[in-house]
């Protein structure tokens, strides 16, 4: 149980400012930010703090006062650092609760002649859509039109003001599985905090690591956490591709493990501090001693990187067939930008730079905190608070924990309408 109640102020604020809060729950690690906007001031990241997830497994909320707790003692971590309290968070939410589909739909403007077409129509088209396009149980986290077609000839990013008699829109739509989402948020509400929007973390990345050029003229965004690795694809300024495949970080540490027969923690703080993906990087007969039971045990660096190898090689060929599936291969030409924790395995770069015959780096942030340190691990969160900035959700939060999201309350009504009837 949570005893302390979190103060529902910001203490400090100064005119004009605003402080936003990033709370990603990732499978293995939390990870919060706090960033302070002032009007026409660069961006200023106050602070950043990570901590091992609990009370979360297998993408679900396993226990949910050890989550909340969990949660609490994160946020609690932050404001030690910053000195300001918090009340609400932009949650990210990723890995396999994470659902992808394209949705397309027409409707008519008008029955003869041509319209001016407007923003109500555009409003029109994309909720329908949107309808169209998601479960009864899932929730639309992103919505990112692809293109609009008019009266089948005219394709357009942007169709306000032209004329047209019918309007086609197709959208990529992120989606995630409402009763996950409700026990998540319940967590965070259960930890003293509201939740005022939620994203889908690799998204979110995405917009404080890739500028406008590198999505505009074709990049792979690759985030590899510890389940799983996600996969975005940029070209022409849109999201057009989404893969998350179940490989991740985890993986090098279970088969160190498995095959040195360690626990996992133990193979954990190998894989971190000695693991590397280039047999080069490796000294002849370099050893580390690790503690078995009551003794001490010596092992050679060379077996540590034999553990892991085939299982790089398997990561390699997942994200190789992943973009060769994307049909955009061969529009990447400003090559991988990588994120997440997975992918600081040293050497990790250069395999997947070897494979795939494109430029590969780590991520750098676009605007806010340029310095930062690890931003493999804190790209996700400082995206968070950048998208509650910008106010990029589908999804929302009221103060009492209820959703926003206009598709949520029309499909709550057709639930309602479809429970009365069958
Ligand atoms: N220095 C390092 N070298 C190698 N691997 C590392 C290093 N630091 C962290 N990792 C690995 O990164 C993974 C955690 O990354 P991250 O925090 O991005 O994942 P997550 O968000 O918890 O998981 P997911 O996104 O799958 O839910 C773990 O598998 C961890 O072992
Ligand atoms: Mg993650």
């Amino acid at each position: 149980m949570i005893k302390t109640m979190i103060s529902k102020s910001v203490i400090g604020k100064i005119k004009g400012e605003r402080l936003f809060c990033g709370l990603d729950i990732g499978s293995r690690t939390i990870k919060t930010c706090l960033v302070k906007y002032i009007e026409e001031h660069k961006p200023e990241l106050l602070g950043v703090y990570e901590a091992k997830t609990s009370g979360f497994k297998d993408s679900s909320v396993s226990d949910l006062a050890e989550l909340s707790e969990c949660i609490h003692a994160t946020i609690e971590g932050l404001t030690q650092k910053t000195g300001v309290k918090l009340k609400e968070v932009q949650l990210g939410i990723g890995g396999e609760l994470i659902v992808k589909r394209f949705t397309s739909t027409v409707v008519p403007l008008l029955e003869k002649g041509s319209k001016v077409i407007a923003s109500n129509d555009l409003k029109k088209v994309q909720t329908q859509a949107r309808l169209l396009g998601m479960n009864m149980e899932e929730e639309i986290i992103h919505d990112i039109p692809q293109y609009y077609r008019v009266d089948d000839i005219n394709t357009a990013i942007n169709p306000l003001g032209l004329l047209g008699r019918k309007l086609e829109i197709k959208s990529l739509l992120v989606l995630a599985n409402m009763t996950l989402i409700r026990n998540i948020t319940k967590a965070v509400n259960q930890a003293g905090y509201d939740v005022a929007s939620l994203f889908f973390t690799s998204f979110v990345s995405s917009q404080v690591l890739l500028d406008e050029k590198l999505r505009r003229e074709g990049v792979a965004l690759i985030d590899i956490g510890s389940r799983v690795t996600d996969i975005l694809i940029f070209k022409d300024g849109l999201l057009k591709y989404l893969d998350n495949i179940a490989f991740g970080g985890d993986d090098f540490t279970r088969s160190i493990a498995t095959q040195l027969n360690l626990t996992f923690d133990l193979a954990e703080d190998i894989k971190k501090s000695y693991a590397v993906a280039l047999s080069s990087d490796i000294k002849e007969d370099e050893e580390i001693l690790v503690k078995k039971e009551s003794e001490y045990v010596p092992i050679k660096r060379e077996v540590i990187f034999h553990c892991i190898d085939p299982v790089i090689n398997q990561l390699v060929e997942v994200i190789l067939n992943s973009l060769k599936a994307s049909n955009l291969s061969d529009q990447l030409n400003t090559g991988i930008v990588m994120v997440g924790g997975g992918s600081l395995l040293p050497g990790l770069i250069e395999r997947i730079e070897q494979s795939t015959n494109l430029l590969v780096r780590m991520g750098k942030l676009n605007c806010i905190a340029k310095n930062l340190n690890n931003t493999a691990m804190f790209s996700s969160v400082i995206g968070l608070a950048q998208g509650g900035f910008d106010k990029l959700a589908v999804f929302s939060m009221n103060s009492n924990g209820q959703e926003k999201n206009f598709v949520s309350r029309i499909c709550n009504h057709i639930k309602e309408v479809y429970q009365e009837y069958f």
